[in-house]
């Protein structure tokens, strides 16, 4: 019964299964075969990022968690290989990352028994997703959801089960609040909001506060708790009617209002909590046209394997944040460039000039998505 939140958020989106054809699929799965590779190949480099394999590992168990339970539906072989394929992927990176993660390992090993079987969608994806999570914890890995919030779900979620406390503006005033010792906190205080960020939410609802009426929300997941975290932080601001600034969802996650307004001047504060989506899909979508700049530089040079790497990293780490928005303004857009990365990617198998003429359609794909993303003609409210 139990569909996973990711998994969930892909039905809400509809056309997203519909649109991916099998050559985005063996994409998918080339971005999972490719993980070995991009370490050995970045073994020798001074670590840029130490938590970005863990990332990695954490993004395979998101995908295994979100397309498990589809493949198996499906009973197609090549699906399901596919699967088995990542999960060994899984495994071998695991290893990999050495004795930190060695404690999760009888329990990967465990999802992978059930997915060679070809078993148990539900506790696959639940228990790919709960690993994932575990992983994160071990490093501390970003205080910030994987993908953009859906915040208009955190806003019915708030409604259905945080009103009845916090009242349906937050303010503390819901009808159960009476009584409750201590009171159910205003979080459109300025004492409270002077501390929150969406990660504190977050983890607030996570885990609830000790010794007080505020629960844990364990049947929440994660996506969920993100969904209303964020839209906590989006209660006391005015509607936003132009543009975001451009930024990360890890700073979004982790700054309270006060430090967006100091680093972006506070009359970019209402559009920063009130079009999440917007901010990061513009930034991202920059950030993506600078990586496939670097992953054609590399391709020139006749560094393929690096080529295929930066392509795998800024797929699962800058498309993946540009998509919820724009499956909502160009879908075709979207399966364009996803279709073009398998190309891509293929072509790395072939040759350097190849492969450079494939970057490049990437490339202008990438501007136009980046004037999707940018253009004021849509509207996206988080209410
Ligand atoms: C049964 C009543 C109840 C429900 C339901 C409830 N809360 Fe609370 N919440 C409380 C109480 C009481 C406190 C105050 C705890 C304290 O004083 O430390 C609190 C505190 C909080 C805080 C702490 C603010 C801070 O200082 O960091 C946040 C955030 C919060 N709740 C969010 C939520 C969200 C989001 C939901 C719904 C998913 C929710 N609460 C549901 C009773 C409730």
């Amino acid at each position: 019964m139990h569909l996973t939140a990711l998994a969930r958020r892909k039905f809400d989106m509809g056309p997203r299964r519909r649109f991916r054809s099998p050559g985005t699929r063996i994409g998918a799965l080339w971005a999972a075969l490719t993980v070995l590779t991009a370490l050995d190949a970045s073994a020798g480099e001074p670590a840029a990022d130490e938590g970005r394999p863990w990332a990695r590992v954490v993004a395979l168990l998101q995908y295994l968690g979100s397309d498990y339970p589809a493949a198996v539906a499906s009973g197609d072989t090549f699906e399901l290989d596919e699967q088995a394929q990542l999960m060994n992927e899984v495994m071998k990176s695991t290893e990999a990352l050495g004795e930190k993660a060695r404690a999760v390992l009888p329990r990967l090993r465990a999802v992978q028994q059930r997915v060679e079987q070809r078993e148990d969608p539900a506790g696959v994806a639940r228990d790919a997703r709960a690993l994932a999570e575990v992983l994160m914890a071990k490093v501390g890995l970003k205080a910030a959801p994987p993908h953009p919030p859906n915040v208009s779900k955190g806003e019915s979620l708030f409604s259905q089960r945080c009103a009845a406390c916090h009242g349906a503006g937050g303010k503390g005033d819901g009808p159960a609040a009476a009584g409750l010792k201590p009171a159910p906190a205003d979080l459109t205080s300025q004492a409270v909001r002077a501390e929150l960020t969406a990660y504190r939410v977050f983890n607030t609802v996570s885990f609830g506060v000790l010794n007080t009426p505020m629960p844990a929300f364990h049947d929440l997941s994660a996506d969920e708790r993100w969904d209303v975290a964020f839209y906590v932080l989006s209660l006391t601001h005015p509607k936003c009617d132009g543009l975001p600034v451009p930024t990360t969802l890890e700073r979004l996650a982790s700054k309270t209002d006060a430090q967006l307004a100091r680093e972006h001047g506070p009359a970019a504060l209402a559009c920063l909590r009130k079009s999440v989506p917007e901010a990061v899909a513009v930034q991202a979508v920059r950030v993506a046209e600078q990586r496939v700049r670097e992953a054609l530089a590399a391709a020139q040079a006749g560094a393929l394997e690096r080529t295929r790497e930066v392509l795998l990293d800024t797929y699962i780490f800058e498309i993946e944040s540009v998509e919820p928005l724009m499956w909502s303004r160009d879908a075709e857009l979207v399966r364009q460039i996803e279709l073009q990365w398998a190309s891509a990617r293929a072509a790395t198998g072939v040759g350097p000039a190849e492969t450079a003429v494939e970057l490049k359609k990437i490339s202008a794909l990438l501007v136009r998505a980046r004037k999707v993303v940018e253009s004021r003609l849509v509207t996206v409210t988080t209410r």
